[in-house]
């Protein structure tokens, strides 16, 4: 059976930097881009494990700061934030201390992991780097799965998933999005 690769959600605008990203990342590889302009994949639940890249944009805002409308609605969603198992942002320096602020507040807000940082749409090596962590993430998770054959009796009984990633319900529901935003479409 071959390895299960994790998809990657992306958010990118009309300057493309995160879809460049993006692709550059699945390109022949067979790793899954979707994007979350597209209102059927913001709509969608992930069937498994997924990986977040999002853009920063800070809106001068302070309650509704930096995360992209479209990354909060699929947010929304308590099983797509369950099945979040890690997340990549694309910043710019020049913004200072609200380099990267999207990404950070969701890994922070989840308790999933940053795995790469990247400015504008990345260098090759920053390509390179998120191909690598990528797939230590599918082999990690594919262990998971062989070391914990029941997960539906362990989910059961309470403890993580096959996913691994079944935190307690409050750190499960810590990248909810504010009020307003909870209508996925
Ligand atoms: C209006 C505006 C606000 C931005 N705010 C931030 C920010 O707060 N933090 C950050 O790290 N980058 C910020 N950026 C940079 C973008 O996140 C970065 O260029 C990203 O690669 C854009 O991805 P996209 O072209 O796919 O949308 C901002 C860019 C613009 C145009």
């Amino acid at each position: 059976m071959s390895t299960r690769q994790v998809p990657l959600y992306y958010y990118s605008s009309a300057s493309g930097m995160v879809r460049l990203f993006a692709e550059r990342v699945c390109a022949d590889s067979g790793r899954q881009a979707l994007d979350l302009g597209e209102r059927a994949v913001r709509r969608s639940v992930p069937d498994g494990p997924w990986v977040l890249i999002t853009p920063s944009y800070k809106t001068g805002n302070p309650d509704n700061d930096t995360i992209p409308e479209a990354v909060r609605r699929f947010l929304a969603d308590p099983v797509t934030r369950r099945r979040l198992a890690g997340v990549i942002g694309s910043g710019n320096r020049n913004f200072g201390r609200h380099y990267q602020a999207a990404a950070r507040q969701i890994a922070a807000a989840s308790g999933r992991p940053m795995l790469l940082e990247v400015e504008l749409q990345g260098t090759r090596w920053d390509v390179e780097d998120a191909r690598r962590l990528l797939g230590e993430l599918d082999a990690t998770l594919a262990q998971r799965v062989v070391a914990d054959p029941d997960p539906a009796g362990q989910r059961r009984a309470g403890h993580q998933d096959h996913e691994g990633h079944e935190p307690s319900p409050d750190r499960s529901s810590g990248a909810h999005p504010p009020a307003g935003a909870a209508h996925p479409g």
